[in-house]
């Protein structure tokens, strides 16, 4: 495992080269978020100062050893994505009520929700500053992922309408939410390396599938003892009624029993649409949730989703970059076990 990336490389040349373009991507960030105006410098830095895993621009630079790796576009790229992430973070953290970040204070708690929202925007400007320098078609793919992803968290907000299944709702707003942002980090990295459509294809349905495997293991994270670990608060998801699969799930299960029986799974799920706001009750549900079987349901979600990530890949030539982004799934949703 090399320090500076969150998942393990089998291949120690490949990972040499990663950790390099990662360290140039690093300083392009930080230059990408510095201000003239000193609040929004202190604002908008606050986030990547505070670390993350930088996955997507990890797969934008992966995606692109499958070609030529070493253009200066895919550098850039790898800035878009990240920069485009950290964004939806400031104003994730806000619709959540999320307390902590990357281990951080929230910005939102820092600075209030107006200057939490604004600096997304700020964030979401200085994508768009960068991706112009990529032509046309990279602001489209860039401006489209955007908008898959504002749906995709409005969607998850308003839930699911008459008629929909709750679990096929939420697998869409999934792919929306998480899927499209990774799917285009895969994307852009194949297609500034020069690769050809019979690579960026099969990369960029790939990143669709591991996004939504990634998140699924996100809804587990959410659940895990160790907030010290993840960086942010356990139980936010449920103490905010964010739908999550493993609640899903439980929901799914307490209908399908009727009257017929399942009381636990009825008292758990009562107590998870109590109010948790007090952090005793909160622990409580944490605990309960974290034990029932639907838990482990999501974990094997999560393992179907990157394996069907994994098989988009059967057409590619073997190659370390190959066997590196399989590891990338496998990693994802490792995390939640
Ligand atoms: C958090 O993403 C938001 C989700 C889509 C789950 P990450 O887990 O990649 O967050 P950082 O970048 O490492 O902080
Ligand atoms: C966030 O989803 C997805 C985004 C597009 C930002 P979550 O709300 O589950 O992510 P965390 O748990 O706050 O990181
Ligand atoms: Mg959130
Ligand atoms: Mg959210």
């Amino acid at each position: 495992m090399t320090p500076t990336t969150a998942f393990p490389l089998p291949d120690p040349a490949l990972a040499e080269v990663l950790t390099a373009r990662l360290a140039v991507v690093e300083e392009r960030l930080r230059d990408a978020v510095a201000h003239a105006d000193a609040l929004a410098d202190t604002t908008a830095r606050h986030l990547v100062n505070a670390g993350g895993k930088r996955l997507r621009p990890m797969l934008t630079l992966l995606a692109a050893q499958l070609g030529d790796g070493q253009r200066p576009e895919v550098v850039d790229a790898a800035v878009v994505v990240e920069l485009t992430h950290l964004a939806t973070l400031y104003h994730d953290d806000v619709m959540d009520s999320a307390p902590l970040r990357r281990g951080a204070p929230a910005a939102h708690e820092v600075w209030g929700n107006s200057v939490a929202i604004l600096t997304g925007d700020l964030l979401f400007a200085r994508a768009s500053t960068t991706v112009a320098g990529l032509g046309p078609e990279a602001v489209r793919l860039q401006s489209t992922t955007f908008e898959r992803l504002c749906l995709g968290q409005l969607h998850e907000t308003v839930g699911p309408q008459d008629g929909d299944d709750p679990v096929e709702h939420y697998l869409r707003v999934l792919a929306d939410k998480t899927g499209s942002l990774i799917a285009t980090s895969a994307r852009f990295g194949a297609m500034f390396a020069g690769c050809p459509p019979e690579i960026v294809g099969p990369v960029t349905r790939y990143g669709e599938k591991v996004g939504v495997a990634f998140q699924l293991a996100d809804d587990v994270i959410d659940l895990s003892a160790d907030g010290a670990r993840t960086g942010k608060t356990p139980g936010t998801d449920l103490r905010e009624q964010v739908p999550t699969m493993p609640v899903l799930l439980l929901r799914a299960r307490v209908e399908a029993a009727g009257d017929s029986g399942g009381a636990d799974d009825r008292a758990l799920l009562d107590l998870l649409d109590s109010d948790l706001s007090d952090d005793a009750a909160l622990s409580e549900a944490v605990s309960a949730l974290r034990a029932h079987a639907v838990v482990a349901e999501t974990r094997a979600l999560a393992v179907t989703w990157a394996q069907a990530a994994v098989d988009e890949l059967l057409t590619l030539e073997p190659s370390p970059a190959k066997d590196a982004l399989v590891a990338f799934a496998d990693a994802l949703v490792d995390r939640a076990s």
